[in-house]
C-alpha cells in the first residue's frame, strides 16, 4: 500500500540483497521509520517487542530470521537454534510455526552450503504468497460490503467495525480484515470504518487509523467499549476482524476484546466475520477456548500508555496507582457459533465449514492425529 504516495510492503530486502528492512510499528502513527535487521537476535527482538506484529507479518519476518541465521551458520545445530529462538518469540499467532516449519522443511534436505540461498527464496515466496492470499480475501470479502450497499439501494454509507489492526501493517501487503474495505473503497463504495482503539497497545487508534488515513478511507476511532452501543443504534452494518489462530472447527482467536464484540453483534443481529488466511488455521486444534495458547504480556502495557506529547516527544505515562496489580491477556477466542462466516482466500464459508474449503489440509492433519476423517 502507499505511504505518502510511495508503495511499501511491510518487509523487504535491503539494497545489499541480504539484510532485511521493516517498518518500526512501535513508532507509528507519529513517525515512519525503517529498521534494518542483520541477525537472528535482531529479528527475534523485532517480533517480541512488536516492531513487527500481526500474524501473517510475524510469519514472514520469522522466515527471514531463518535466512539471517543460516547466512551466518547453516549447520543443523544452528538451524534448530534459530527455529527455537524464533518460535519462542510470540505464542499465539500460528503463522509463526507455519512459516518456520515451512522454511526448515525446505532447507533441511539440502547441504549446508545451499541452505541460506534456499531460505531466502522460500521467504520471498512466503511473502509473495501472503500478498496474493490477502488480495484474494479482499476480492471475496468486498462482496459482503457490496451486498449491504445494494440492500440499502446505494444510499448513505456502509459502516464496518473492526478491532485491532488486521490491515496491511499486519501482513506483507493488503491486510486481512482491511483488504475487503480497501477494495470496496477503491471500487467507489462509500465505506466508513469504526476503529476500536484496542487497548492496551492501541493498534486500532495507532495503526488501523493511520493506514486507513493514508489510503483516504473514512474512519472514526472509538473506545473499545463503544461498539455495543453503536450496534444497538443500527450504526454498524457488519464487523470484520482478523485472526491470529483459527481452529479446524472455526473458533477464532484474535486480539483481546474480539469476543465481546462478537457477543454484542450476536445480540443485535449484526453480521460478524473474521478474515482468515489459511496459514492462520491450526488444523491440529478443535477447541479454541481450551487449546489455543493465549499470550500474556507485560502488565506495564496496561498500567502505562504511550503517546506523543505537545512538545512532539513520544512519552509513556502511568495511568494506574503505583503497586496495583494488572493482567495483560493479549488475545481471546470467539467460538465458531458466534461467527457469521469466515473470509478465506478460497471464499467465504460458515465457520463450521472450513474443512470443506481446505479438504487437503483437514484430511492430512486429522489422519496424522488419528482422528476420524470427515
Ligand atoms: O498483538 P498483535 O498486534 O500482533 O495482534 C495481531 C492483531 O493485530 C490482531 O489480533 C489481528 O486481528 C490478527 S493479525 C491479521
Amino acid at each position: 500500500m502507499n505511504v505518502a504516495g510511495k508503495h511499501y510492503r511491510t518487509i523487504w530486502l535491503a539494497e545489499d540483497g541480504w539484510a532485511v528492512e521493516i517498518i518500526d510499528q512501535t513508532r507509528l502513527p507519529h513517525e515512519f521509520s525503517v529498521v534494518r535487521l542483520e541477525t537472528l537476535a535482531e529479528t527475534a527482538h523485532a517480533i517480541m517487542d512488536m516492531l513487527v506484529r500481526g500474524a501473517p507479518l510475524i510469519g514472514a519476518t520469522a522466515a527471514y530470521g531463518m535466512c539471517l541465521a543460516l547466512r551466518e551458520d547453516a549447520a543443523d545445530s544452528s538451524l534448530e537454534r534459530a527455529y527455537r529462538a524464533l518460535m519462542e518469540t510470540r505464542p499465539t499467532a500460528v503463522n509463526l510455526r507455519w512459516a518456520l516449519d515451512d522454511v526448515r522443511t525446505v532447507v533441511k534436505q539440502l547441504p549446508p552450503e545451499r541452505r541460506a540461498a534456499a531460505a531466502y527464496r522460500r521467504a520471498a515466496e512466503i511473502s509473495d504468497d501472503d500478498v496474493a492470499r490477502c488480495g484474494a480475501i479482499g476480492d471475496h470479502g468486498v462482496k459482503l460490503i457490496d451486498d449491504v450497499w445494494r440492500r440499502r439501494e446505494k444510499k448513505g454509507r456502509v459502516n464496518v467495525l473492526t478491532h485491532c489492526n488486521a490491515g496491511w501493517l499486519a501482513t506483507v501487503d493488503w491486510g486481512t480484515a482491511l483488504a475487503p474495505i480497501y477494495k470496496a473503497h477503491d471500487s467507489g463504495i462509500p465505506v466508513h470504518v469504526w476503529v476500536d482503539e484496542t487497548r492496551p497497545r492501541n493498534q486500532g487508534a495507532s495503526l488501523t487509523a493511520w493506514e486507513l488515513k493514508q489510503h483516504g478511507v473514512a474512519h472514526t476511532i472509538i473506545v473499545d467499549n463503544a461498539g455495543g452501543h453503536l450496534m444497538q443504534h443500527g450504526m454498524v452494518d457488519l464487523c470484520i476482524t482478523g485472526t491470529d489462530r483459527t481452529t479446524a472447527t472455526g473458533d477464532v482467536c484474535n486480539k483481546i476484546g474480539t469476543y465481546l464484540k462478537a457477543l454484542a453483534a450476536h445480540d443485535n443481529g449484526v453480521a460478524f466475520y473474521a478474515a482468515v488466511p489459511s496459514p492462520s488455521i491450526d488444523w491440529t486444534l478443535r477447541d479454541g477456548v481450551k487449546d489455543i495458547p493465549i499470550e500474556q504480556r507485560d502488565a506495564g502495557e496496561v498500567t502505562r500508555i504511550t503517546g506523543r506529547d505537545d512538545a512532539g516527544d513520544i512519552v509513556a505515562v502511568s495511568i494506574a496507582p503505583a503497586g496495583s496489580a494488572a493482567a495483560n491477556y493479549a488475545f481471546d477466542v470467539t467460538p465458531a457459533r458466534l461467527m457469521t462466516g469466515l473470509i478465506t482466500e478460497r471464499g467465504v464459508c460458515k465457520a463450521s465449514e472450513l474443512a470443506e474449503l481446505f479438504p487437503e489440509k483437514a484430511k492430512v492433519t486429522t489422519k496424522a492425529q488419528g482422528h476420524q476423517e470427515r
